[in-house]
Formats: structure tokens, sequence, C-alpha cells
């Protein structure tokens, strides 16, 4: 009886939690704070207002800030296995694990600050 109790409050929360995942930073297992030590990467670039890098060459810097958590971490994998081809972006991503990959995107896609 109680077995079952506890089965069902489990499906409750594996269906919310897949209906929300992906909507909230927070369940993708990224974390924003532990996010702010590691923005220092990216605010040279990401945070120049006009959004432009002066090296190698003047170059558009897309805003992230805002973004789907989902899609910046898809972005930083596709940097780093190769399939996104940018220099500067795929240097940076080498140095990146999961982690730091879903720290960032919480950070950014949660509205935080460049
Ligand atoms: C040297 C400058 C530079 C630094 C540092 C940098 N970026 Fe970028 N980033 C760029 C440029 C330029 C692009 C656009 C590249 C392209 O066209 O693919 C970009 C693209 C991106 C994208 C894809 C955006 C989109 O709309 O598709 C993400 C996500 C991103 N950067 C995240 C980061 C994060 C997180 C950091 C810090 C860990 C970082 N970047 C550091 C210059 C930089």
């Amino acid at each position: 009886m109680q077995k079952r109790a506890i089965q069902s409050v489990l499906a409750v929360l594996l269906v919310a939690g897949m209906a929300t995942s992906g909507a909230l930073a927070q369940q993708s297992g990224g974390n924003a704070e532990a996010a702010r030590g590691k923005t220092s990467m990216c605010i040279g670039c990401h945070g120049i207002p006009g959004y432009r890098t002066a090296y190698p060459e003047v170059y558009q810097v897309p805003k992230i800030a805002g973004q789907q958590p989902a899609y910046i971490v898809n972005a930083l994998k596709a940097y780093q296995s190769g399939q996104r081809s940018h220099p500067s972006m795929r240097g940076i991503a080498a140095g990146l694990t999961e982690q730091d990959m879903a720290d960032l995107a919480a950070y950014y896609g949660g509205g935080g600050q460049q």
C-alpha cells in the first residue's frame, strides 16, 4: 500500500519534471550561481555593448543573455565537437565541461546580466 503511494508520487514528479525541463534552467542541472566565476571568460566578447569582437577581426557577437538554456548548451557542444566552426568559440568551448556549459546556460538563459 505504502509502496504504491510512493510509486504514484514518483510518477507525478517524473511527468512534472519532463513538462518543465528546458523551461527552467535549474532543472537542467545548471547552477546560475556557480557560473559567476566562469562568465569572466565570456564577458570580454559577449558583454560589450554592440556585441563585437576586436580579435581576430571585428565580428558581430550574438547576444546570449536571455537565450534558451538548452540552445546555449547545444551551441557550446556544437563548437566543442567542431560541428560549428567559429575559431574563438571553438577555443572557448574546448575548455568547458558539461557542468560548466549547464551552469553558463542557466546563468545566461536565466536572464543573468552579461
Ligand atoms: C573571443 C570572443 C568570444 C568569447 C571570449 C566568447 N564568445 Fe561566444 N561567441 C563569439 C562569437 C564571435 C560568436 C558567433 C560565432 C559564430 O558565428 O558561430 C559566439 C557565439 C556564441 C554562442 C552561440 C550563439 C548563437 O546565437 O548561436 C554561444 C552560446 C556562446 N558564444 C557562448 C559563449 C560563452 C558561454 C562564453 C564564455 C564561456 C563565450 N561564448 C565566450 C565570441 C566569443
